[in-house]
This record gives C-alpha cells, structure tokens and sequence, in this order.
C-alpha cells in the first residue's frame, strides 16, 4: 500500500488548528478513560460502544469510526488474539483473563483525536500482561524518538529493536498516520524497522503512533465476512496502545493525555 511512494502530502497545523488538535485530543482521552472503567467481566463489547458513543454526542463531537470506509459501530473493540479493528457486539461478553483494545477517535470542532490502549480484564495470565506492559512502553520509546530533523522511520526502528528482545513481533500491514481535518492523513508511520519512510519530522506534524505487537507471528489475516476483524495468523495474542502526537520546536507534544 505505501512501501514505494516517494511523496507525501502533509498539511502543517497552524497554531489555530494546533488548539483544535489540543481539544479533539483531550475529548478522545477522556472517552477512553470513561469507556475503561467499564470494561469489565460480564459486559458485552456493544455496551462498551454504546456508552463511548452517547459520552462522545453529549460533549458535542462525533465518533469518527461509525460509518468511516463502511465500519458500522462507533469504536473498535479487540480481544486477545485480534489485533484492531474488532466490531463491537451484543453477544461477545468480556470474560476473566481477557485482554482487549479500545480504540477511541472523535471529531470534535473539525479535527481529531486517536487514541487507544488495551485493558487487562480479571486475572491476566502472566505471558498476557508481559505483552501489554511491553507494548505500552513501545508506544513511549516511539514517542520518545520524535523531534524536529529526525526521520519518520526512526519510530518504527527504535520499537522494533525494543520489543525483539522479548521475542515479540510488530504488525507491518497496519500503520500509524497524520492525522487532523482528516481520520487518516500523510505521512504513514511504519512501526517495524525500515529504510521506507525518511522523510524529516517537522513542527507542526501531527500523527498517531500505535504499534500493535504480536507473541508470535507478525502475520495478520482480515475476517473474511465482516471484513474488519483483523486476526493474528498463529492465533496467538496481539496488545496496541495509542496516541495522538505533535511535533513541536523541541520535541513532541501528546495530544491525547488526560488533562
Ligand atoms: N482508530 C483506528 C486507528 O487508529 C482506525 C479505525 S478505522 C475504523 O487508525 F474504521 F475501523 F474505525
Ligand atoms: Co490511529
Ligand atoms: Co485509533
């Protein structure tokens, strides 16, 4: 889909757009925070959705996923071995010992906020909870490689080396993205080791970082009826967490923290 383009279209955020990204970003945080504290044992994937869609309306945004490219619900929801995209439903309940992703983006005032983590539900076996805790501090040593004159695929590169030394894989079919007026924008953020993306991060940038990693094989495969569920091939778990970044003068700025 993009290994070989040697162009990109970015669109620079003004200081006006800037503040936009700021709230868009906080608003998806917060869906997220309150969305979490209701995953739990016994509660179905579509409450989850239910809830984070009325929250979202009530503070006078939009759920950005609900009818993007065709995806019929209002967040992503993926459990265990699925690795994103999973569509809430009324009869897939969450049960001890799960983990899974909510992935929560909003339209708020034009712009967007992306941001996603996975939750371990009850009593996480300990192998689980390892890949969650790596894959969390995966997102931070991407995060932490982002500054004005540093090439886009400096991120993927850093995590990568990072999460091979506990024998896991990063997914290479899925990406990060620019992100603003627009769900999905330029340039795209590779979260494996490569030589594709070099192009210079820029202030006024902003994209997501969200590397999804597997235990095992880094191959994925696309339910073949809804055509959304993305699946590890081994079968085996896969963990994503997820912000919304800007470069800054001097760094980087995350957009989707809490306050
Ligand atoms: N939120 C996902 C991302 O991080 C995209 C979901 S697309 C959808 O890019 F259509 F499945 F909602
Ligand atoms: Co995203
Ligand atoms: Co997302």
């Amino acid at each position: 889909m993009y290994a070989n383009r040697r162009s990109y279209l970015i669109h620079y955020k003004s200081k006006f757009e800037i503040e936009r990204m700021r709230d868009a970003g906080k608003l998806a945080a917060e869906v997220l925070y309150e969305t979490s504290l209701r995953a739990k044992a016994g509660v179905s994937t579509l409450e989850l959705n239910d809830f984070a869609h009325q929250y979202t309306i009530k503070k006078g945004a939009e759920s950005a996923p609900l009818h993007y490219k065709g995806f019929p619900k209002s967040i992503c929801t993926s459990i265990n071995d699925v690795v994103c995209h999973g569509i809430p439903k009324k009869d897939e309940i969450l049960k001890d010992g799960d983990i899974i992703n909510i992935d929560i983006t909003v339209k708020y005032k034009g712009y967007h906020g992306d941001t996603s983590k996975t939750l371990l539900i009850g009593n996480v076996s300990e192998k689980a909870r390892k890949l969650v805790e790596v894959t969390e501090k995966a997102l931070w040593i991407g995060i932490e490689t982002v500054k004005p004159n540093v090439r886009i695929n400096e991120i993927g590169t850093k995590i990568e080396e990072f999460v091979s030394q506990f024998g896991y894989s990063v997914v290479r079919e899925l990406a990060g993205h620019g992100i603003g007026k627009n769900f999905h924008e330029d340039p795209i953020i590779p979260h494996y080791k490569n030589n594709e993306v070099r192009i210079l991060m820029k202030p006024g940038m902003t994209f997501t970082i969200e590397p999804m990693i597997n235990e095992g094989t880094f191959d994925v495969i696309i339910d073949s009826k809804d055509k959304w569920t993305v699946r590890t091939a081994d079968g085996k778990l896969s963990a994503q967490f997820e912000h919304t970044i800007l470069v800054t003068e001097e760094g980087y700025e995350v957009l989707t923290l809490l306050k």
